[in-house]
């Protein structure tokens, strides 16, 4: 695109170009210029620095800015040439002096359309690499979380009281974070926070964990260091809220759990989620020191604590899933 007030001069270049197979348009001045940009798509720019309104000096960051792979070459009287460095040092990739010796225009537009050529090439390549390097890591994360949700499952599966837990109250959390309108990527990181909430078990004694009796203060005080340490372990392979929600998977909405910190809201929404999600999967199946609760009991039982144990906005969330209001497999013998 030739932007250039003196009409004799736009078409001296225009036929010089496109005698050498380039295509070619005019424009008057930098503001035609700006508005014919917003529908076609020039390769380089052949801007005069002295126009009457705005100058190319002027126009040429604009352009810089708003077309970044677009090559820009500066014309001026030779006269101007100091100016034409200035341009130079605001982005521009060549300048001609006026008058014009043709030939040296030809080389100019040559050689500034290949450079361009080249770091369009480049630019591109990077890109590629950047996309190549991102879905890498995607699947170097995704493998390590499937191992560690591996982990879980084995550490599950060797107890028959806990055998599936993380996996069913993965699906409740699942189904009280829709039912609360969580946003998508709360949601996925609800999705991680609820299949390895418990990894941390594996720090916990199992003779503890399996006593079929009541746990005394510290026996209790050990088991509960498993959201801390499940934190730690899943840290390096999943991001700050999926740690936060396994850190606090055991706080008490009122802030009166074990060594609490934080409480109410500042408690993450998510772990607040997987709180009661937990518990409700824990009521309903059996434990070494009782059997499974039905789950219309274990309903009485978060309805019980909503507001003190439990959020109460997630804790109503859950009484309205199908879930509250299953059958279970315990509640069908028992019928
Ligand atoms: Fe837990």
């Amino acid at each position: 695109m030739i932007v250039d007030d003196e009409v004799t001069i736009r078409q001296l270049l225009h036929q010089k170009l496109t005698q050498q197979g380039y295509h070619c348009e005019e424009v008057s001045c930098s503001n035609e210029a700006l508005q014919k940009l917003k529908t076609y798509s020039a390769d380089l720019v052949m801007l005069d620095i002295k126009m009457p309104g705005k100058s190319g000096k002027d126009l040429l960051p604009e352009l810089k800015a708003g077309y970044p792979g677009m090559a820009v070459i500066m014309a001026t009287a030779v006269a101007e040439a100091h100016l034409a460095i200035q341009c130079m040092r605001l982005g521009a990739d060549d300048y001609i002096t006026k008058p014009f010796s043709l030939d040296e225009v030809v080389m100019s537009v040559e050689k500034v359309l290949e450079k361009r050529l080249l770091e369009l090439k480049i630019r591109e390549y990077q890109e590629q690499l950047q996309q190549k390097v991102e879905t890498q890591t995607l699947e170097i994360r995704k493998l390590f979380l499937g191992s560690i949700e591996s982990l879980v499952f084995a550490l599950e599966a060797k107890d028959k009281y806990t055998a599936g837990h993380s996996r069913r109250t993965n699906e409740i959390a699942m189904a009280i974070g829709l039912e609360v309108k969580l946003p998508e990527d709360e949601l996925e990181n609800l999705r991680w926070g609820s299949l390895l909430h418990d990894v941390g078990k594996i720090a916990v004694d199992q003779f503890v964990q399996n006593k079929p009796g009541k746990l005394t203060p510290a026996e209790y005080e050990h088991i509960m260091i498993h959201a801390h340490i499940g934190a730690g372990i899943v840290k390096p392979v999943v991001n700050e809220k999926v740690v936060e929600i396994v850190e606090h998977h055991h706080d008490h909405y009122d802030g009166k759990g074990l060594h609490q910190v934080i409480a109410g809201e500042d408690i993450p929404l998510g772990a607040r989620i997987l709180a009661i999600a937990d518990a409700y999967d824990a009521m309903t199946s059996d434990r070494p020191y009782r059997p499974a609760m039905s789950t219309e009991e274990a309903c009485k039982e978060i309805e019980r604590c909503s507001g003190t144990q439990f959020d109460p906005v997630a804790a109503a969330a859950l009484l309205r899933t199908p879930i509250a209001h299953s059958v279970s497999e315990k509640d069908r013998v028992r019928l």
